[in-house]
């Protein structure tokens, strides 16, 4: 067994030691004891690579990690962790064949102390089995989604003194950073620090922020008042100003990053950050691409942040469960508003139920809750905690979701809940949380796009004291599909014309824009995603509903749509359907997205005319005429500030 090559995080070797054990793993399948065919790897991993996109149902089986790793001297003295940050899902962990303990749920970080497990001068053995299997204990019990198996995120080595901040408290960092009061002149804050204390004597916790010093003392945890002098706020996309607290007790040090600001949910209003009024334009997200799967490097991760920027958007929905930390880091930075959720999911439309109501579902609901609140409560982008995703009534869900929801609370009285739900207004499930949300698919999978404001307009009259969001709204799109007229395909048909995923848009975008009540809305998704059941669009096994696809490469029309109409700050002049190479008609439609005013059209050099856009950013020519042939397209903004191209041909 290769040893782990030991990345040694820079760091004071008298200070805490962060040691990534990312290569010289092996795995096996459970089952393939006879053969014990043991593959080298690499963090992050997924067996699920080895699937077919389409295999339906995917691998969901027992997985076995091994690695091992050498003593190393400086550990001498110090108290010894092992942290997960991501292991779907069940796992059993053991190190020189005695047994560590066990973890149940495949998205939040556990963290597990080793210090008498380890032996010293020697190669320790450490090795994990992983189930994805299904379970009945452990949420997601269903979902539109795929739960693929693995240690899919890092692991990590932690070496700390014997008095340290405690990573052992939900495999949070420890360190709680709490926002008291906040005006122009002080930001007070309230820093909580858990401690592991071996000399159970008292403690003298520091913590440095914006170059002032403060203390407090403690055995278990150390509550230290701070406070900062005229606080720059984090101000979501405009201005996300973080701040940094470096945390000391003895020689142990941890630094997190945080953010001052205030916002608030109106229920005619919407939503107010720093008292100004901001549309939460936010999308979805899943943690998988293409090929990787979920087994995702921080460059991939990085990167959906950056497609969410360069379409606009300044709010992401982590659907439907807790991300890597590397995207609510990434949040924070560029100002992203976040909600956040656990996978506590219903079947959506299909015939099951997420919920059953068994004690052992509930303690594991429970725990992932506090995981992901305690794991992630420093971050300035995260506003609110998601409890559920559709839902149903039966078994009836409420009087858990109620203990639920003042769990949320307790644990974090500065965040409103949140769920979405697909059900009616008039269900109980509608009032639980703090803020409610719809997942509404008018014009895709029933009704029209017309009915999303009739809908939204009536909750809001009926219950004028809920304060509404839309969680998700979508329709499928095949980059390869395409078709004349602009009609809705058949959801479930193979044939998903781009064209219809952007009229789609429009019409609920015009919707949901003119509403000023809708405190956010969250499109779904903004990526292509793996569902195994799905056998619709242009392939199986994917739910093609993204605004890119899947391996991130292509952005459908849609994309531009929203780019043209939530940015200012780049030209856009997009002309749809440039994959539509080969036209069916002589006379045809075009459409084209600009936030730079009028644009003229011209085929072969011909002007076809000026259009200007509408109050949607739309540009339209309804009777373009195409030569034989090959026609050479040229869109170009009255303004001289942008243009777009293309070949259309026509064979009478
Ligand atoms: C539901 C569900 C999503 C699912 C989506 C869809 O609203 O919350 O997880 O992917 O619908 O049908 O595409």
């Amino acid at each position: 067994m290769a040893a782990a090559l030991l990345i040694f995080a820079a760091g004071n070797l008298f200070a805490r030691e962060t040691v990534t054990l990312r290569d010289g793993w092996e795995f096996r399948y459970g089952w393939d004891f006879a053969a014990s065919r043991w593959e080298k790897i690499s963090l992050p991993h997924t067996w699920n690579t080895a699937d077919k996109e389409s295999d339906h149902p995917y691998t969901r089986t027992m997985g076995l990690y091994r690695t091992s790793f050498a003593f190393n001297p400086s550990w001498n003295g110090k108290r010894l962790f092992l942290r997960f940050n991501g292991a779907a899902t069940v796992a059993d962990v053991m190190l020189n064949d005695r047994y560590v303990g066990r973890h149940k749920g495949g998205y939040t970080a556990f963290c597990f102390e080793i210090t008498d497990l380890l032996e010293r001068g020697k190669t320790n053995r450490l090795s994990v089995r992983l189930s994805n299997a299904e379970t009945s204990d452990v949420i997601p019990l269903t979902g539109d989604f795929n739960i693929f198996g693995g240690l899919y995120r890092s692991v990590e080595l932690i070496a700390a003194d014997k008095v340290c901040v405690s990573p052992l408290d939900y495999a949070s960092s420890g360190v709680y950073i709490t926002q008291t009061s906040l005006s122009d002149e002080k930001a007070g804050l309230s820093v909580k620090v858990k401690l592991l204390n071996e000399e159970r004597t008292e403690q003298t916790v520091s913590v440095e922020i914006d170059g002032r010093r403060f203390t407090g003392k403690g055995v278990d945890e150390a509550v230290i008042a701070a406070e900062i002098e005229n606080p720059r706020r984090w101000n979501g996309v405009a201005d996300p100003f973080l701040y940094t607290a470096v945390v000391r007790v003895g020689n142990d040090k941890v630094t997190e990053t945080f953010g001052v600001r205030e916002f608030s949910v109106d229920a005619d209003r919407g939503f107010f950050l720093n008292g100004n009024p901001i549309r939460l334009n936010g999308v979805c997200r899943h943690q998988e691409r293409e090929g990787k799967l979920s087994a995702l490097t921080e460059e991939d991760h990085l990167l959906d942040i950056k497609i969410m920027k360069e379409m606009g958007s300044n709010a992401l929905r982590a659907a439907h469960y807790p991300q890597a930390k590397e995207i609510y880091e990434a949040c924070d930075r560029e100002g992203l508003l976040v909600w956040a959720e656990i996978p506590f999911v219903g079947p959506g439309g299909y015939d099951d139920t997420g919920y059953l109501p068994s004690p052992y579902l509930h303690e594991n609901i429970r725990t992932q809750l506090i995981e992901m609140i305690r794991q992630n409560y420093n971050h300035p982008s995260i506003v609110t905690w998601g409890l559920f995703n559709e839902l149903k009534m039966s078994p009836n869900p409420v009087p858990f979701l109620e203990e639920l929801n003042r769990l949320a609370k307790e644990e974090d009285p500065s965040r409103p809940t949140v769920a979405a739900t697909n059900l009616l207004a008039s269900e109980p499930l509608t009032f639980v949380t703090d803020l409610i949300a719809w997942n509404q698919y008018l014009g895709w999978y029933g009704g029209t796009p017309a009915m999303l404001g009739i809908f939204l307009d009536a909750v809001h009259q009926r219950y004028p004291e809920l304060k509404i969001a839309v969680s998700e709204y979508g329709a499928g799109a095949s980059v390869l599909h395409h078709e004349e007229a602009i009609r809705k395909p058949q959801a479930t048909g193979k044939f998903h014309p781009e064209a219809y995923q952007t009229e789609y848009h429009i019409q609920n975008w015009k919707a949901l824009k003119a509403r000023e009540f809708v405190w956010g809305t969250f499109i779904w998704n903004l990526f292509d995603f793996s569902a195994s059941h799905r056998t619709e669009g242009d392939r199986d096994g994917i739910n093609d509903k993204g605004l890119v696809t899947h391996d991130r490469k292509e952005y459908k029309d849609a994309f531009y749509f929203y780019q043209a109409n939530w940015r200012d700050d780049i030209p856009v002049l997009h002309l749809c359907e440039k994959r539509f190479t080969d036209r069916g008609k002589k006379r045809i439609f075009v459409r084209a997205f600009s936030n730079v005013g009028k644009a003229e059209l011209f085929v072969n050099g011909e002007s076809a005319g000026i259009a200007e856009p509408d109050d949607l950013r739309c540009l339209i020519w309804k009777n373009v005429k195409l030569n034989e042939g090959k026609n050479q397209i040229e869109l170009k903004a009255v303004d001289g500030t942008a243009a777009d191209s293309c070949v259309w041909n026509f064979k009478q």
